[in-house]
C-alpha cells in the first residue's frame, strides 16, 4: 500500500504516493526522472547515488523515501545555478577530476559536503572523507586537485 509523502527536491516541492520500500535513489531516478544520481552497487559501498538530504549528504540507495517526509532533498541536477556551474562543478571539469564520469554526481555531491563540512584541510582528511566514493577509472588525484582548488 502506497503512503504519502511530500519532499522538496532542488527547491521544487513534490506531493508523492509511495511504496514503503521504494528507496530515495529509486524516487528520484524513478518516479522524479532525476536521472543525475546514479545506481552502482545499490547496498551502500560505491558513492555513485550520493545527494545532501537537509544539507548533509547520504546515500541514497540505502534510505527508504519514506524517511525523508518534509525533508529537503539535493541532487547534482539542483547545484547549478541556472547555465552557471557550482564551483565544484567547474574545478571538476578544469582538473579533469573524471574519466567515465559515473562516479561523477556523487563524487561532486560528496565534494560539496566535504568543503562546506570543513573536511578539505589537507589532502588525507579530502580521501579520508571521500573513501566512500569509489572511481573505478582512478581518477582521485584529479578529484582531490579539484577540491583543492574550491576550498582555497
Ligand atoms: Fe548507493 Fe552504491 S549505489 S552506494
Amino acid at each position: 500500500e502506497k503512503v504519502p509523502l511530500s519532499l522538496k527536491v532542488n527547491g521544487k516541492k513534490y506531493k508523492l504516493s509511495v511504496e514503503p520500500r521504494t528507496t530515495l535513489l529509486d524516487l528520484l531516478r524513478e518516479n522524479l526522472n532525476l536521472t543525475g544520481t546514479k545506481k552502482g552497487c545499490d547496498y551502500g559501498q560505491c558513492g555513485a547515488c550520493t545527494v545532501h538530504v537537509d544539507g548533509q549528504r547520504v546515500n541514497s540507495c540505502l534510505s527508504f523515501a519514506v524517511m525523508h517526509d518534509g525533508q529537503e532533498i539535493t541532487t547534482i541536477e539542483g547545484l547549478a545555478d541556472g547555465d552557471k556551474l557550482h564551483p565544484m562543478q567547474e574545478a571538476f571539469v578544469k582538473h579533469d577530476g573524471f574519466q567515465c564520469g559515473y562516479c561523477t554526481p556523487g563524487q561532486i555531491m560528496s565534494a560539496v559536503a566535504c568543503v562546506r563540512e570543513g573536511h578539505a584541510g589537507s589532502e588525507a582528511e579530502i580521501r579520508e572523507y571521500m573513501s566512500g566514493n569509489i572511481c573505478r577509472c582512478g581518477a582521485y588525484t584529479n578529484i582531490v586537485a579539484a577540491i583543492q582548488d574550491v576550498k582555497s
